[in-house]
């Protein structure tokens, strides 16, 4: 395993500085109103304070004040002006009306970039996973009928297929945070890196911000420990920077990345014609949309504002805007984001280095401790994390592209323990797919209106990729080929 640096120099400026002046730290969060922050401190054993003092001095006082001017300031509920809004433009795919030499001519330019070793995976799961409400990191959940295979397995085998299918070593770098990060490690090392090159798989953890109640004051989860949060994913352009994975992209000749969600078994985690598009385009930053299915989903929406390309949340644009149609009977903010991106390497670098993207606010529960050191759980919001959003980067690309996919072929996220996105639907979408796949090979299976088979069947990624790939891997299995109930094609 290659362990790209784990700390930023705020960190290690963290553990090394208080030993000698945990005065002046303490007498900078009097200063900035935070001294609740050590209101336990007489009471610590020594190694307890060090611990405190290590994690005040993550937090960059300053912009807490910036944030609690401005977002905690403002109630929840207050919304910008859209009234400028545009719907951005994207390319379709060719059953959809796109140009199918346009997307033939992308494919060859991605498998070229791909055989030519430029290309990275790149996976975000530092997310808490809440809604889904598993005790681990989310990368490790469960997701296929059969066997039982995790998320980063699931990853793994289609990485590992890819890179056998155009002949070059793949890099494969996860993003982790400080909640998460040791559990990860452990699970690869634990399953061998599920086959895939050690030293080409690079776990690196994102930053952090601290939790602060409605009045703009940083919580505390214990006597001796801030509430801290991942800073979510757009932490992820500072992290690759300041963890080192940049500087091992340049040096390895890899100049594209391919971002995607850990929740995702459907997602292609590297896709030619995605990387091909991007490429062709000269994007800094390219994403995959797919038309909402019905106005209240919830799905960012990929819009122009002042021309530039930009993604409203779902929570944001006026449910009168996400319900307009156009001429055609068409929603006309239509398209949705799936957070699927492909970003320029030096692009990234020069985002990390402005460190432009701006926080929301997330009014959550989060557990404190009150003023006689009780760690109360609370049962309504109490206090508001602080995140950045990776598409926040889109309006700073140069030549920024949205392009479709297809909702069944690329999108089925576990996000909840039950109902819509949950192991239950994620189950069903992968069935369906192999199944679309297995009859437009001739397998000939069953199914419901929904394209449910009436049994559970695998296909591994060594088998298939898609469509394509499985019509070749049926055909040399010859005429006797079937698949039945418990059937594992790999
Ligand atoms: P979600 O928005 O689904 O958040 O993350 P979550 O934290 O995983 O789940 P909930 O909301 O608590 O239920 C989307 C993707 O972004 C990553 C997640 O791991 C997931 O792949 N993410 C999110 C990070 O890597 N870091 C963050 O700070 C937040």
């Amino acid at each position: 395993m290659a362990q790209v640096w784990c700390l930023s120099w705020r960190e290690t400026w963290a553990i090394l500085w208080p030993v000698s002046h945990p005065q002046s730290i303490i007498e900078a969060f009097r200063a900035a109103g935070q001294e609740q922050v050590f209101a336990f401190w007489d009471s610590l054993s020594s190694e307890q304070q060090q611990n405190l003092l290590a994690q005040a001095q993550e937090i960059d006082l300053a912009e807490i004040a910036r944030l609690n001017a401005t977002l905690v300031a403002q109630s929840e509920g207050e919304k910008g002006d859209f009234s400028g809004l545009i719907p951005a433009p994207f390319e379709p795919l060719p059953q959809n009306g796109g140009d199918q030499n346009a997307w033939n001519r992308a494919r060859e330019i991605g498998e070229n970039a791909l055989r030519a070793g430029r290309v990275a995976a790149f996976t975000v799961a530092g997310g808490q996973g809440t809604r889904l409400g598993y005790d681990g990191p989310k990368g490790t959940f469960p997701v296929t009928p059969l066997t039982q295979k995790s998320l980063f397995q699931v990853f793994a085998e289609k990485i590992d297929a890819t890179q056998k299918r155009f002949g070059a070593p793949l890099h494969w770098f996860i993003m982790t945070s400080h909640i998460n990060h040791d559990a990860t490690e452990h699970f690869f090392r634990e399953h061998d890196f599920f086959g895939l090159d050690s030293t080409r798989v690079h776990f690196f953890r994102q930053g952090r911000m601290p939790a602060v109640d409605f009045a703009g004051k940083i919580l505390l989860e214990a006597p001796d420990q801030i509430a801290m949060s991942p800073d979510g994913h757009g932490g992820s352009l500072r992290a690759l920077a300041r963890s080192g994975a940049l500087e091992l992209m340049k040096n390895e000749g890899v100049d594209t990345i391919s971002y995607f969600q850990v929740d995702n078994p459907l997602v292609r985690c590297v896709d030619p014609e995605f990387i091909g598009w991007h490429l062709q385009k000269q994007s800094e930053m390219s994403s995959k949309m797919l038309p909402k299915a019905y106005p209240e989903e919830k799905l960012g929406h990929f819009c122009l504002e002042n021309g530039r390309l930009v993604v409203v949340e779902y929570s944001d644009l006026p449910m009168e805007m996400q319900r307009q149609r156009d001429e055609n009977g068409r929603l006309r903010f239509v398209a949705g984001s799936i957070a699927l991106h492909v970003l320029d390497r030096d692009f990234v670098a020069r985002m990390a280095q402005e460190s432009s993207l701006p926080f929301h606010r997330a009014d959550k529960k989060i557990p404190f401790v009150n003023a006689s050191g009780e760690v109360v759980k609370p049962e309504a919001p109490n206090g508001i994390k602080f995140e950045t959003f990776v598409f926040d980067a889109l309006p700073f690309a140069q030549n920024p592209l949205v392009i479709e996919t297809s909702r069944a072929e690329e999108f089925a996220p576990v996000k909840n323990a039950q109902g819509a996105d949950s192991p239950q639907t994620v189950i069903e979408d992968q069935l369906r797919q192999w199944t679309r796949w297995a009859n437009a090979a001739g397998a000939n299976i069953a199914t419901d209106e929904t394209g449910l088979p009436p049994f559970s069947f695998e296909v591994a990624p060594s088998f298939a990729l898609d469509e394509t790939s499985f019509a070749q891997s049926w055909e040399k299995l010859g005429s006797a080929a079937k698949i039945e109930a418990g059937t594992v094609l790999k």
